[in-house]
């Protein structure tokens, strides 16, 4: 069995859910505590065990290739002024050199299609990939699972949690088959299916561990939902030659695209870190309690 080296993370997306902030800032670089979003994808690639990273990347979003470089007179002033600390965080976070790519998507024409970008730079070997907004939290990251369970399996696998049955038209859903592993096989995959429609409340959160022959499928550019070339009806093709296995995930996933979701994450994420929990957690408490009492004085 092939190891997981190699990730592709799109970061093409407009970020329409979040203007006015991402007419200039890319919603990869919105920050949770202190943090850009698409930092802790990476961080989670590197922990399931991926060394090679391949962002897909669009128009007005070379501040992202920046942030992953050295910056020289950064590094050089925090070790005049004695800021040992800082610099050694920053050093100990900076991506060996040749470890990531950049790909462009020329047009956002889906998932499916950013994905197909990278089918170069992967070449004939399993890959895992990672869509940034989806920003886990656990005891371990979430594609560890997914590797962990691949190495069980074998095939496709991906990665799911239990949403509310009401909401299964916002995600791509998937069908329990027979316990394998940790997770179970996948009997079907549909993309936001109506409630009524839906083979089950298992969606797909975000992370996949799939095989090269993906791109074979991908490359007949087929669209979908939306006209835009999706990933799960490529994923559904292939499925008809290639097993697919669904790794439950034991933590939860921030959906930081939305809102409400970065806005958890951020708390969710500042009350785990013991540095700045004892900071935050009594004004947010009391943000609550003044809140729940205006509510109930209305
Ligand atoms: C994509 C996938 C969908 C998945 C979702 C998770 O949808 O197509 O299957 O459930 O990501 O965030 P999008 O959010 O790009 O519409």
């Amino acid at each position: 069995m092939k190891r997981i080296r190699k990730a592709v993370i799109p970061v093409a997306g407009l970020g329409t859910r979040f203007l006015p902030a991402t007419k200039a800032v890319p919603k990869e670089m919105l920050t949770i505590v202190d943090r850009p979003v698409v930092q802790y994808a990476v961080d989670e690639a590197l922990e399931a065990g991926v060394e090679h990273i391949v962002f897909v990347t669009g128009r007005n979003k070379h501040v992202i290739e920046d942030y992953f470089d050295i910056q020289p007179e950064l590094f050089d002033t925090l070790s005049q002024s004695g800021k040992v600390e800082q610099l050694a965080k920053l050093q100990t976070m900076q991506p060996r050199p040749g470890t990531i790519s950049f790909t462009r998507q020329q047009a956002p024409n889906g998932l499916g299609h950013a994905v197909w970008c990278a089918r170069d730079i992967i070449g004939d070997e399993p890959f895992a990939l990672l869509l940034p907004d989806m920003v886990s939290f656990g005891d371990r990251g979430c594609l560890a699972g997914a590797v962990e369970l691949y190495e069980q399996s074998g095939g496709n696998v991906i990665s799911v949690e239990q949403c509310d049955p009401a909401e299964t038209h916002k995600y791509g859903i998937v069908g329990k088959g027979n316990a394998v592993g940790g997770g179970f096989s996948v009997t079907e995959m549909v993309e936001k299916p109506a409630p009524a429609a839906a083979p089950s409340n298992y969606y797909i959160n975000g992370r996949y561990v799939l095989q090269p022959e993906i791109f074979d499928v991908l490359s007949t550019q087929k669209r979908g939902a939306g006209n835009e070339i999706q990933l799960t009806d490529a994923m559904v093709g292939l499925s008809s030659t290639q097993d697919f296995f669904a790794a439950p995930f034991d933590g939860r996933m921030f959906d930081c695209g939305s809102k409400e979701g970065f806005i958890e994450a951020n708390v969710a994420f500042a009350l785990a870190r013991d540095d700045i929990n004892g900071r935050v957690f009594e004004p947010i408490e009391q943000m609550v309690a003044a809140h729940q009492r205006r509510g109930k004085a209305a």
